[in-house]
């Protein structure tokens, strides 16, 4: 029997999507609004979820404590208040899309999680728009 727990979590970020290699006009044609020079800021949703059995010992699946302080230190502290361009180095040479950003979570969250369990997270970039990865 496998149940899955989800914790939600928040961080502002700016960024700018855009390829050196393209004209502005190029950039601003294909990225609109995020390919701003100066950058933007999102109001970014995270939903991580665990599945797995439950721990006949704890009733629990994973303990909510360990997945909060996982999410704190991997995601919270280097993504929070920053400029993911200038200051993430996972997106210095990698567009901080959302589904890029999607990506770069799961794989800094995914060695934490034992194998036993499967990991999804879902990154929303606004209300309407949000994208998920489970690897
Ligand atoms: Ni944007």
């Amino acid at each position: 029997m496998k149940v899955t727990v989800s914790r939600k979590a928040h961080f502002n970020a700016a960024h700018r999507l855009f390829r050196p290699d393209w004209s502005d006009e190029k950039n601003a044609q294909v990225f609109g609004k995020c390919s701003n020079p100066n950058y933007h800021g999102h109001n970014y949703e995270l939903i991580v979820s665990v599945t797995g059995e439950i721990d006949p010992e704890t009733g629990f699946v994973i303990d909510m404590k360990d997945l909060k302080e996982l999410i704190k230190t991997e995601v919270d502290e280097p993504f929070d208040h920053k400029n993911l361009n200038e200051e993430v180095p996972e997106f210095k040479n990698l567009n901080p899309t959302a589904e890029n950003i999607a990506v770069v979570i799961f794989d800094k969250l995914r060695p934490h999680i034992t194998s036993a369990h499967e990991l999804s997270v879902t990154l929303y970039e606004t209300p309407r728009n949000f994208v998920s990865y489970s690897g």
